[in-house]
């Protein structure tokens, strides 16, 4: 151990301290935010930079047990720390939805982190399923608004009659109640509403523009369906033609949501910066992470650009390899990476996917999914030992 006093006189600049929430949740999630820890605890004793790991034990085990999904108390104190680090959610004992909606959704909705940012990068060393493709081909980052659109989990089912149903969506940026005259005749229905609001649009737009504009990139991709969903997509279409009037050396262009599944295929090398409405960005973002070479490494991050940001793989809980310590931990050590670079430690963050990148490189250890027996802590430490030597 080393002490905080020392450190700083010797290498004359001041020691950081951050704290994270770390929520380990449901099947791999504990073993793969185990071997994130350990990359950013690596990494951080080379940058001269501390983390204090606060750990949560929301998930499947903790509902089961209490019937507590969050609670207020845990909400407050995450708010106060730099960045939260978590695992996965998911349990097959419960119904689908309940941890995902009651928990990773509403801690998304909870801190307004209006974006989810899921960069596509082929690394060098991973095998890609599209022929011919290569790392310098499969490089784009999506950024997906993560409050709105058809996951305000608002709508219902109707009986043949007359009802009245009351429906609210409340986010810091507005709330609205639709109060509803259904008047049914036929056999039961179900509708479910989608918002796009102007702020809640134009923020993401906005982002996603900047952001293209630091990555140096000539143009900025927005998907929707506004040929069929036009009410909300063709909103979204013309806050993309505002906020883009802003930035006159970047171009823009609109895809459908269908086309652009197919255009990932055949020429990734297309895109740059993707700007996408909350339900298309989770759609496409899986097929983003097999070109990249598996959901093994498609990272993402839940940003709140003012507030607290929430960092995770964007695959799920994988019940049936829990506790066998053969999970690919590197999608949650990428988020790591991410999140480093949020809580404003660059050079961390460039040197975590650096170490990941020569670890696959050098091609000696390979987790189940790569083809090889490593395990899950083989390839946490490799990248550990790795990342010490970049
Ligand atoms: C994701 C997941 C979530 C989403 C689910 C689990 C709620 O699929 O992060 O992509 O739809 O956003
Ligand atoms: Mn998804």
């Amino acid at each position: 151990m080393y002490c905080a006093c020392r450190t700083e006189t010797l290498r004359g600049d001041k020691l950081k301290k951050y704290k994270i929430a770390v929520i380990p949740g449901d099947g791999i999630g504990p073993e793969i935010v185990d071997e994130g820890k350990k990359v950013i605890d690596a990494v951080s004793e080379k940058e001269n930079f501390e983390i204090e790991w606060v750990e949560y034990p929301f998930g499947a085990d903790h509902y089961i047990e209490t019937g507590e999904l969050l609670n207020e108390d845990s909400l407050k104190e995450m708010e106060k720390m730099n960045a939260i680090y978590l695992g996965a959610l998911g349990d097959p004992r419960l119904e689908p939805g309940i941890l995902e909606k009651g928990i990773l959704l509403a801690l998304r909705f909870y801190y307004d982190q209006y974006i989810n940012l899921r960069p596509v990068k082929l690394l060098e060393g991973v095998d890609c399923p599209l022929k011919n493709k290569k790392p310098e081909d499969i490089d784009f980052v999506v950024v997906r608004e993560n409050t709105e659109d058809f996951y305000v989990g608002i709508g219902n089912r109707a009986k043949e009659g007359k009802h009245r149903q009351e429906l609210e969506v409340i986010r810091s940026i507005y709330s609205v109640k639709f109060g509803l005259d259904v008047e049914l005749e036929g056999d039961e229905i179900a509708y479910q509403i989608g918002v796009v609001s102007r702020k809640g649009a134009e923020r993401a737009i906005r982002y996603a523009f900047e952001l293209a504009k630091r990555r140096g990139d000539s143009r900025v991709t927005s998907v929707d369906k506004a040929n069929v969903l036009s009410h909300v997509y063709n909103f979204w279409r013309s806050i993309v033609e505002e906020v883009s009037k802003e930035y006159p050396g970047i171009d823009y262009e609109f895809n459908f949501v269908d086309a652009i599944t197919m255009w990932f295929v055949k020429n990734p090398e297309w895109y740059q910066t993707i700007v996408t409405p909350n339900m298309f960005g989770d759609i496409i973002t899986d097929l983003g992470a097999m070109i990249q070479g598996g959901l093994g490494f498609a990272p993402g991050g839940n940003i709140n650009p003012d507030g607290v940001s929430m960092f995770e793989p964007i695959h799920g809980s994988a019940p049936k390899y829990k506790g066998m310590n053969v999970a690919n931990p590197i999608a949650t050590i990428w988020a790591g990476a991410m999140l480093v670079d949020e809580i404003g430690q660059e050079k961390a963050a460039k040197d975590i996917v650096s170490a990941i990148e020569e670890v696959i490189k050098e091609g000696k250890v390979r987790t189940k999914d790569l083809g090889g027996n490593a395990s899950t802590s083989d390839m946490g430490d490799a990248i550990a030992r790795k990342v010490k030597e970049i």
